[in-house]
């Protein structure tokens, strides 16, 4: 699985300023909350420091959270309680869903903020996948968002560098981005990310993570959402753009 844990103690610097409230991360989502029945079970099931999972249950929504990372858990149970909302957390890897859950359980499914490059390979994509269809009752829905790795792929292996500091809880930080790019989409990829906390007094406190990823073209992922019973309802999908959102309905 992809090390998370070190990056959770600082991931707040790494959400873009427009989410960074459970009720905007949440909101950013209007559209595929109100396909939802009334009474809905939602998983999210990559909540990093659990804004979203946090959020849907701020709107009344029965949210189950689980995360590969331990220490992302953590944190989406402390942001539970400091909100006061009682979203259930698990420390789960998305083929370990199917142990914890029953089949048909859920009505939606979130797996959001470009996770899923970190399911290992073709194979380890349509595990991920196919776990997350089948807790989905007939007619639900995954919501997923995703880089669009053409574009990363495209411009190659480089280190970005934020031109901003980026200030969280009264702290600046400089966030770096190494892309290792791999000559075969197939091969394993590496994203090293890297967050460097300066203080009023120059000294700056870094935490990072080299995490391994295996991207994927559009169109795989459309075929792969098919094979494991899922059907294309909605894709914002341009090839010129950053990011696109996919919304597949259990058959
Ligand atoms: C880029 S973060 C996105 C977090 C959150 N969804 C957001 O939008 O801020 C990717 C998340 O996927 C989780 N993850 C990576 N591999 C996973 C796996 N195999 N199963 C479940 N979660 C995984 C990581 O621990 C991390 O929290």
């Amino acid at each position: 699985m992809a090390g998370y844990d070190a990056l959770a103690e600082v991931y707040e610097w790494l959400i873009s300023d427009a989410k960074l409230t459970p009720a905007e991360f949440a909101a950013s989502f209007d559209d595929v909350l109100s396909l939802l029945p009334s009474n809905a079970h939602v998983l999210d099931c990559s909540c990093g420091t659990g804004q979203l999972a946090v959020g849907l249950a701020g709107l009344g929504i029965r949210v189950v959270a689980t995360d590969a990372s331990e220490a992302m858990v953590r944190r989406t149970a402390e942001l539970s309680d400091e909100l006061g909302t009682s979203v259930r957390t698990v420390r789960a890897d998305w083929e370990e869903l199917p142990d914890h859950f029953d089949d048909d359980t859920f009505d939606m499914v979130f797996c959001v903020g470009n996770s899923l490059h970190h399911a290992v390979g073709a194979r380890g994509r349509v595990a991920a996948l196919e776990s997350m269809s089948r807790l989905l009752r007939r007619g639900g829905r995954l919501v997923l968002t995703s880089r669009t790795w053409e574009l990363v792929r495209a411009r190659g292996s480089r280190l970005d560098i934020s031109d901003r500091l980026v200030r969280r809880n009264g702290r600046d930080a400089v966030v770096v981005y190494r892309w290792d790019i791999a000559p075969n989409w197939e091969d394993e990829h590496h994203i090293e990310i890297a967050v460097a906390q300066v203080d009023a007094a120059g000294s700056v406190l870094a935490r990072s993570e080299l995490l391994s990823s295996w991207p994927y073209r559009y169109e795989e992922l459309e075929a792969e959402l098919r094979r494991v019973g899922l059907r294309t309802e909605m894709s914002t999908f341009n090839p010129e753009a950053e990011n696109y959102m996919v919304v597949a309905a259990k058959v």
